[in-house]
């Protein structure tokens, strides 16, 4: 674990999380950047440009404390409602950190998935993801998954088109259609399910994100505007996940 960037006080909270009982993915809703800037007196895609910024450091520390998987809601199917020259510069984004970042997430082993409608993106967004989808294809390290462009409902509609597909084709029939056969037609297929998921900005609620696999996962909400979350903020969520106790319907044990 390279932990040279942390401060004393991280350090100190590293040293209270119980490695047997970290996450193995966490996902992050990436909220308040509009706010952030607006309280700064700055136009909101700073906020975003900020944004960035801290995505780019919780990426480094997620990776380095050993986490499986992250996934960022980049871009919802809602996001296209904003006006289109903040829609132009939030999908742009994708393209302008995989460029600056890419081989540095190649050096570290880190394999980049993506999650959502690939074919409603514009070209330069999705070729950034597509090269970074290859040049990554063989990492084994931490998994960053970004949601672009992804909607829970419509990947779920989705998932229930293929399969429809199927059996119309005689391929598939209806007793054969259980939970783990469905999984694997999400975006999310070769994604274990969250364990915990963040959101910023103190808004407590789930927005179309990952709904079907969000079933068991445990939230935590803090009223940090996105830009100035932090490696500790990282750190506290997980502490909190490790007190929390996990039933999945069970009792308790
Ligand atoms: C919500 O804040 C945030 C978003 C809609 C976009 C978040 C995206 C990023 C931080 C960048 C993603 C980048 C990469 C590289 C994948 P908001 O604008 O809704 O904030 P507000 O609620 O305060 O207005």
């Amino acid at each position: 674990m390279s932990l040279e960037k942390c401060t004393a006080r991280e350090k100190e909270m590293l040293g209270y999380i119980n490695w047997e009982k970290m996450p193995g993915h966490v996902a992050f809703i990436m909220d308040g950047n509009g706010r952030w800037a607006r309280e700064k007196k700055m136009p909101r895609v700073e906020g975003h440009r900020q944004g960035v910024e801290a995505l780019r450091e919780i990426v480094s520390f997620s990776s380095d404390i050993n986490l499986r998987a992250v996934t960022f809601y980049a871009f919802s199917t809602e996001n296209w409602r904003r006006p289109s020259s903040e829609v132009d510069f939030l999908l742009n984004l994708p393209e302008v950190y995989l460029e600056k970042d890419l081989p540095e997430l190649v050096e570290n082993n880190i394999k980049i998935t993506a999650t959502g409608e690939m074919e409603g993106l514009p070209t330069g967004t999705r070729s950034a993801i597509e090269k970074a989808l290859e040049k990554t294809s063989k990492n084994t390290g931490m998994i960053l998954n970004l949601a672009v462009n992804y909607g829970g409902r419509a990947e779920i509609l989705r998932a229930v088109r293929m399969m429809a597909e199927k059996a119309k084709q005689g391929e598939l029939s209806p007793g054969e259609m259980d939970e783990k056969l469905f999984e694997g037609y999400l975006f999310t297929s070769h994604l274990e399910d969250p364990d915990l998921i963040i959101r910023t900005s103190g808004e407590q609620r789930i927005s179309n994100f990952l709904l079907w696999q969000a079933a068991y996962s445990e939230f935590w909400f803090t009223s940090i505007y996105w830009p100035e979350f932090s490696r500790l903020h990282l750190i506290k969520a997980i502490l909190e996940y490790q007190r929390r106790k996990r039933r999945f319907g069970g009792v308790h044990t």
